[in-house]
């Protein structure tokens, strides 16, 4: 074997030159491996956001598809200065392998952060996981047998959908509206589901400033769900990296403390509330099926970081992580009224959107002649991004809606992206209506950004009334 710092055509590379790519993956190339997939494979999805990425990774880019919490906003001193103790004090054991379950001490922070949302789960019942990204995974491969059926909302977070579709789940999609859930339809769904002689693995839900609606399920919707997941003995996977970033209202109670975790399942993350880059989450499960999502992890990835679970740790010593939040909280309560009052100044008056009262996203949703997946590239050339709709159903509903994420850019930014974007649906509303002869509304004139502008009245003359935007 040799030595790679002694091989003679090593070449010297800076750190920051890009790295040579391989060429293309052409199409013998496939043809070689095909017959090796696994069926499972055909059914695999790619995710969205993950391929919207590489394009607007481009500084030209004005992304708002991603899900990214704003991390420049953490204190860079206080970054450092917990690593630096982690390596003078704990650098062996930081560079080592952890229990699979994650450290107890990882696990009182959790305690820490379920607590303040009014929960009080026993440090047993937790298991820490590589960002709440496998905590889905692990329960979807723990529960879910090719064919059976799972229920979420419609839509639903885009990220689970993969995840759904690559373990062959039966996906019953649920409608939504401003209250979360419709707890009716599921009512009904079950029913039916019953006298077919099916019972769904679980309910997945995003209760709180849902994504990607930014929706929050009532108090009652809340209560009368945890009722029927005890009626018909089936789960709840209650996923909440959103709940403590309210900017207004009155909080609502989790399900997990509604059930007391006898059928809901909890699945928090530090993701949003501190770091994505640390990947760190969790489950809150019944001890059985926690055994069982133990056996997964076990052999998905052996345990989730030592080091970064070390970082959280100090991180909590210091006893400010509340403060952080607070801090985010004020910054992303100004972007989302940014982007509220942008959309209201920019989208024609034929489009409607959610009013989110915390987490990251809005939901928009244009008239049905246009197709999101179709405008967006559209918007790529005109350097903006959102996620379109399509991502959050495995049905292919959601074509005319679009994902837009407020946490992530600054407010001039999100002006002139939604001024952008606003620019492109007019363009085809104005198409349609000259195609079609038709002239529903009058639309807002889209001119340069302007925060504080007011927003103007739809014109008048042939303008049939539309139904209010929800506000
Ligand atoms: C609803 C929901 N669940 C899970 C995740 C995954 O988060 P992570 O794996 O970063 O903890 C996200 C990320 O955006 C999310 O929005």
């Amino acid at each position: 074997m040799t030595d790679p710092r002694e091989r003679e055509d090593r070449p010297e590379r800076p750190l920051d030159a890009p790295r040579r790519r391989r060429a293309h993956t052409t199409s013998r190339d496939l043809e070689r491996y095909a017959g090796l997939f696994a069926r499972r494979t055909q059914v695999m999805r790619s995710s969205a956001m993950r391929d919207l990425m590489a394009i607007t990774a481009r500084p030209e880019v004005i992304s708002l598809a991603g899900g990214l919490p704003d991390t420049s906003a953490f204190p860079a001193d206080s970054f450092a200065a917990q690593m630096t103790r982690i390596a003078h004090e704990s650098s062996a054991e930081a560079l080592q392998y952890g229990p699979t379950d994650g450290f107890e001490e990882t696990k009182a922070c959790i305690v820490e952060v379920m607590e303040a949302e009014g929960m009080a789960p026993d440090i047993d019942d937790l298991i820490v996981t590589t960002g709440g990204q496998q905590a889905i995974d692990l329960i979807t491969k723990t529960l879910v047998d090719p064919g059976d059926p799972v229920i979420c909302e419609a839509p639903t977070y885009p990220g689970a959908v993969p995840t759904f579709c690559s373990y062959e789940a039966e996906v019953h999609h649920v409608s939504t509206d401003d209250d979360g859930m419709r707890i009716d339809e599921l009512e009904a769904l079950l029913a039916k589901l019953r006298a077919d002689g099916r019972r769904p693995k679980f309910i997945y839900s995003v209760p709180s400033f849902q994504n990607p609606a930014g929706v929050t399920m009532s108090e009652e919707r809340r209560r009368r769900l945890v009722e029927l997941a005890r009626e018909h003995e089936v789960l709840v996977v209650e996923d909440s990296p959103y709940g403590l970033l309210r900017y207004d209202g009155e909080p609502q109670p989790t399900l997990y403390s509604l059930d007391g975790g006898d059928y809901v399942l909890y699945l928090g993350t530090f993701s949003k509330i501190l770091s994505p880059g640390i990947r760190i989450g969790w489950v809150a499960a019944p001890p059985p099926v926690l055994d069982k999502i133990g056996l997964g992890k076990q052999a998905a990835d052996l345990c989730t970081s030592t080091l970064t679970q070390y970082f959280v740790r100090e991180y909590f010593a210091g006893g400010r992580w509340f403060e952080y939040i607070e801090d985010l909280i004020e910054i992303y309560r100004a972007r989302r009224d940014a982007m509220l009052e942008a959309l209201e100044r920019h989208f024609p008056p034929q489009a409607e959107w959610t009013r989110p009262e915390g987490g990251m996203f809005i939901w928009a949703t244009l008239p049905d002649y246009i197709d999101t997946t179709d405008l967006l590239a559209k918007a790529l050339r005109e350097n903006v991004a959102f996620v379109p709709g399509r991502a959050a159903y495995v049905d292919g509903r959601g074509a005319s809606s679009m994902r837009l994420n407020f946490s992530a850019s600054k407010e001039e930014e999100l002006w002139e992206g939604i001024r952008r974007i606003g620019r492109v649906v007019s363009e085809q509303v104005d198409l349609y209506e000259t195609i079609t002869g038709e002239h529903t509304v009058g639309r807002a004139e889209t001119r340069p950004a302007g925060p504080g502008d007011e927003p103007e009245e739809p014109a008048g003359g042939d303008v049939v009334p539309m139904p209010r935007r929800r506000s």
